[in-house]
């Protein structure tokens, strides 16, 4: 069985991920520097799978320590690689932060590849470079808009540098996938997504809100272009996404890939309002939200959704879970790690 490297492993989106690779009997091995997550992560991915994955606390700023995990593990055959900073407002205040570690990260472990032979690479890109799409949904091959954030333009400029890295070499692959908005948690209800602090999203914070951790939601914007005014987004369950990248693995090992770099988006295909998620959370959970409208957020887009005919016939691939069942498994995994006591 082949073994993956996963970036990022101990993250939201790389833990469900991790889970989905053991379950299909692969090996994986994990770096994090635990920036933004919690070497806890470990024990609730192996209580899912009754596997461990390796883990190898590195940051991948630090060239040589990257490489090091490569010198431990040889075998290594493919790369996903989720490690990146992702908040949007705090990469208005600290761009340097933002262009050091994610485009730093990636270039070492571009310069990893070629060191050690390493021919398959899945990267974690955003719908954000589409910005505000002319048409929708979105098709990969929309015009790709400037980036509305220091972070933003770090995905626009990791595919840029991805695609120019491919170009130069021969034999490797790369699938950049761009993910709508993801949310929920694992159906186990052990892992999930941890915020630090206050939530920039929208899902933890209803949560918060309902484990009344959070006063109030606070609705950005109800004047939109869009049937009941708010802002339209598409909302994609973690592990069917995070079943997507499983599949991205196996396109690349299998070498069906039909050229050195490729692109798919990963939604759902329809796009929710933010009434229409609180709306959905009530009604299967049945708790009761506080929230009131107030003006819109700076950088807020008015609606995207994916075109996701190319994911769906080229990976194989679809969002098989409802918006009901996603929020209700983001609900569970508040109320798991509130009775645990981990948040105030
Ligand atoms: P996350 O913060 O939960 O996970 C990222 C992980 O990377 C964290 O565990 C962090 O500790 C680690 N990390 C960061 N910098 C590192 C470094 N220099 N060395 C080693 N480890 C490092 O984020 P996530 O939501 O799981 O996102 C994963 C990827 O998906 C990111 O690249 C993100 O930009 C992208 N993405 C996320 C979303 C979203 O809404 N969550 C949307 C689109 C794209
Ligand atoms: N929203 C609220 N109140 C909140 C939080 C969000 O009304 O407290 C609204 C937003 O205005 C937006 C929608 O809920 O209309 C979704 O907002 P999120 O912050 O959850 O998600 P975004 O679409 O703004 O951004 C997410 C990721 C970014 C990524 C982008 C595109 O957080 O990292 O998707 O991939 F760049």
């Amino acid at each position: 069985m082949p073994k993956i490297l996963v970036t990022g492993g101990t993250g939201y989106i790389g833990s469900h991920t991790v889970v989905e690779l053991l379950e299909e009997g692969m090996e994986v091995v994990i770096i994090d520097n635990l920036s933004n997550s919690e070497r806890e992560v470990l024990h609730g991915i192996a209580a899912i799978t009754g596997t461990e994955p390796h883990f190898e606390e590195v940051d991948l700023r630090d060239r040589n320590a990257t490489y090091g995990v490569f010198d431990l593990h040889p075998d290594i055959e493919a790369i996903i690689h989720f490690a990146a900073f992702k908040a949007v407002g705090e990469s208005v205040e600290k761009p340097l932060d933002y262009y050091e570690n994610n485009l730093l990260s990636l270039i070492h472990l571009l310069e990893a590849m070629n060191k050690f032979k390493v021919d398959n690479l899945v990267f974690s890109s955003s719908c954000t470079v589409y910005g505000e799409p002319d048409v929708l949904p979105v098709t990969e091959s929309a015009a790709l808009k400037k980036a509305g954030s220091p972070y933003g333009n770090t995905k626009k400029i990791s595919e840029d540098i991805l695609q120019d890295t491919m170009r130069s070499l021969k034999g490797k692959g790369v699938i950049s996938l761009r993910y709508f908005n993801p949310i929920g948690a694992h159906p186990s209800a052990k892992i999930g997504e941890l915020p630090l602090g206050t939530p920039n999203n929208l899902v933890p914070f209803i949560t918060q809100t309902a484990a009344g951790i959070r006063e109030s939601l606070s609705i950005f914007g109800d004047d939109y272009n869009t049937p009941d005014g708010s802002a339209i987004r598409d909302y994609i369950n973690v592990v069917d996404l995070a079943l997507a990248h499983v599949k991205a693995i196996r396109r690349l090992l299998d070498q069906k890939q039909l050229s050195a770099f490729e692109v798919f988006n990963l939604g759902t295909g329809k796009g929710l309002s933010v009434f229409e998620i609180i709306k959905a959370f009530e009604k299967t959970t049945g708790e009761k939200l506080n929230y009131k409208v107030v003006g819109r957020r700076e950088g807020d887009i008015e609606k995207v959704y994916a075109d996701t005919s190319y994911a769906n016939s080229e990976l194989g691939w679809r969002a098989e879970k409802g918006i009901e069942e996603t929020l209700q498994s983001a609900w569970n995994w508040e109320m798991n790690i509130r009775s645990k006591n981990k948040r105030t």
